[in-house]
């Protein structure tokens, strides 16, 4: 059983597992990481392995500090300036990546950027510090299934894979990093995350632009339409719950249901909805209904990131 509470014991010998090239789950505070030593090639490859996730789909590398983000890729001013404002925290920058970063290919897919980002998360932060390596991490979870914001939940994906799942609870923000792209001064918006877009433009002091598929704008691999996929069926924008239907909600004005339902956030709070909703599909899609229903949620602030989790999780596969 890799799952252990996470200690100042359990991360040292992480960390010891991390440099001899196995895996390690860990918390961060958006989502739980697959971590690997982001130098050393097999121990990449083997995340992809675990995940059954498409090589074309590069990682995020997690370093302690943006000395070390520096080591491994070229900032430009406005890079740094986002990165002293939100570091550590849920914002990753992709950047270029520097000839003698020693990163693995496989981890930027042979893009020549790197996406780069210090959690804010003791635990990561702690596993950082101590193994003194730059951690390659993607979502803990199979590919295209619900990311986890719990070790339970990495252990239901992956099992005993990982050479341990550090336990450090719930993940406090429960949605993926807030990914940016640079083009000089420009900002662009690869993927939304736990930092929302007005925040990320109030540092800025400009409008963060949109990532275009096909233009000379930088895009993100990772954005496959269908993706977060619980088993059953999403239906969003409900306004009823259907026979065998289980129901999410969202504020005051919850639809009527005799059939398993979980409210993301009864007084309406966007943040408290983004640090459940995760969980929320696994529950639900647990009990193996006909379909989730979902009820509208607010486009604004984080609303935007749950949204187009929940679009892609909604997706056809
Ligand atoms: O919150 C998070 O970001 C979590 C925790 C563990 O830190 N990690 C995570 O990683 O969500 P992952 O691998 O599931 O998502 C990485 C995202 C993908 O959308 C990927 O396409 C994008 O980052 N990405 C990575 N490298 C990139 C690059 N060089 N250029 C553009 N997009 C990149
Ligand atoms: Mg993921």
């Amino acid at each position: 059983m890799p799952q252990v509470k996470a200690t100042e014991e359990t991360i040292l010998a992480a960390a010891e597992a991390l440099a001899q090239g196995k895996l390690v789950g860990f918390p961060t505070e958006t989502v739980y990481g697959l971590g690997a030593d982001a130098r050393t090639g097999e121990a990449v490859a083997r995340i992809f392995e675990v995940k059954q996730r498409p090589d074309f789909n590069p990682l995020i590398v997690h370093v302690a500090d943006l000395a070390a983000a520096q080591e491994i890729a070229t900032f430009t001013p406005m890079a740094e300036k986002l990165a002293g404002h939100f570091w550590p925290g849920a914002l990753t920058l992709v950047l270029p990546l520097k000839e003698t970063s020693g990163i693995s290919e496989f981890v930027s897919a042979g893009l020549g950027t790197i996406a780069l980002r210090v959690p804010a998360h003791r635990v990561a932060a702690k596993l950082l510090e101590v193994s003194k390596l730059a951690i390659a991490a993607p979502s803990a979870n199979l590919s295209g299934h619900v990311s986890p914001t719990t070790a339970e939940h990495v252990f239901a994906d992956l099992g005993d894979q990982p050479a341990f799942i550090l336990d450090g609870g719930p993940c406090p923000i429960g949605l993926e990093s807030t990914v940016v792209g640079f083009e000089g001064d420009k900002v662009f918006l690869l993927r939304a995350g736990g930092i929302s877009r007005d925040e990320i433009e109030e540092i800025v002091g400009a409008q963060v632009h949109e990532a275009v598929d096909g233009g000379e704008t930088p895009i993100s691999p990772g954005q496959l339409a269908s993706h977060y996929s619980p088993n059953s069926p999403l239906r969003l924008n409900a306004v009823d719950v259907k026979p065998g239907e289980a129901l999410i909600g969202f504020g005051a004005d919850m639809l009527e249901t005799d059939g398993p339902v979980i409210n993301l956030s009864a007084r309406g709070d966007l943040r408290e909805a983004a640090a459940n909703l995760f969980s929320a599909l696994r529950e639900l899609d647990a009990g193996k209904p006909a379909g989730i229903a979902v009820m509208t949620i607010a486009q604004t602030g984080l609303g935007e990131a749950i949204n187009d989790r929940l679009k892609r999780a909604a997706a056809p596969r």
